[in-house]
């Protein structure tokens, strides 16, 4: 594993190398055990949209495993005023040890990992968010103890969340079934994917069929960042695409609930769901860091 691009890049092997890593620096922390795996190592990290959680969690972990990290807002970078990618990713490879970036187009992505010649980890596209699946998937086996014979659902937009989740959860073993209006499907590619696993994924735009049986129950906004024009329409939309009661309901009486987050209440889920669930909702959030700091140690340590 050279870089972390997408989900659909990992092998599963990988993913569990990744999975049992971020365990391990996890309970290291927790222990008060230090793990300088990138001592004397800088991160950039571009930005070109909002964050808390990713910006937060990719500076302290750096720091954590004794790098340096580095946020470079693309208003004050060149990138912003048009430097090409190519040409950002060339100069950046001769300072630092490894980019990580959140913009809109996963070309951007995969052509800074083409033309540099450092890891480069996907912070968030359009098309996918890596890392927060990594560590969603954490956060599932912590609380579930393994994925044998577990159910995903995800209901609302087909978006970047969904897209990595369903690629996410079909290669480390589980089922998965994805809720969401006509109009607002997952990405071709992905789709194309899934269809490789037979009855283990399902797409409806029934929430409650969805729902039925599942393990876990995810959602995500229903208007992305840089869809803020489309706001109204996709309200409508997604009006009966909310995580409430009778969604908990159909589910198994245990069932977890994950949200990447930001979340809008009473939008894809109610106040009294995600308080309800808040402990793995948090937990989820916390386990960003821990899955983040591993995804360094394997791209940019010794
Ligand atoms: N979940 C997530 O990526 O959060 P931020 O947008 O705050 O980084
Ligand atoms: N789908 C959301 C995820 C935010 C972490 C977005 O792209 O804005």
């Amino acid at each position: 594993m050279k870089h972390l691009l997408k989900m659909l890049d990992l092998e599963t092997e990988e993913i569990l190398e990744i999975l049992d890593l971020a365990d391990q620096l996890k309970y290291e922390l927790k222990h008060g055990i230090s793990h300088p795996h990138l001592k004397e190592k800088s991160l950039g990290m571009i930005f070109q949209k909002a964050s808390t959680r990713t910006r937060v969690s990719f500076e302290t972990g750096m720091y954590q495993l004794g790098g340096h990290p580095l946020f470079l807002s693309s208003d004050d970078l060149q990138i912003g005023r048009g430097e090409p990618v190519q040409d950002t990713a060339r100069v950046l490879s001769r300072y630092l040890d490894g980019i990580m970036i959140r913009t809109f187009e996963q070309k951007e992505v995969e052509d800074l990992a083409k033309y540099g010649s450092i890891p480069v980890i996907n912070g968030l596209t359009d098309f996918c968010h890596p890392c927060q699946i990594l560590a969603d998937l954490m956060t599932i086996r912590e609380v579930k103890s393994s994925f044998d014979g577990l159910k995903v659902c995800f209901i609302g937009d087909g978006n970047n969340m969904a897209n990595s989740l369903i690629v996410g959860c079909l290669k480390v073993g589980m089922s998965f079934s994805i809720a969401c209006p006509d109009g607002y499907h997952p990405d071709g590619q992905v789709m194309a994917f899934a269809s490789g696993y037979g009855d283990k994924f399902t797409l409806t735009n029934k929430p409650m069929e969805a729902a039925q049986d599942a393990d876990i129950v995810i959602t995500d906004v229903w208007s992305s960042m840089g869809m803020e024009s489309e706001i109204e329409a996709r309200k409508r939309a997604f009006a009966g695409y909310q995580i409430k009661d009778d969604v908990m309901a159909a589910a198994h009486s245990d069932a977890m609930v994950l949200h990447c987050l930001p979340a809008h209440r009473e939008e894809e889920i109610t106040e009294k769901v995600f308080e309800a669930h808040a402990k793995e909702i948090f937990e989820e959030a916390e386990n960003r860091l821990h899955a983040q700091k591993a995804v360094m140690v394997k791209l940019m340590g010794e």
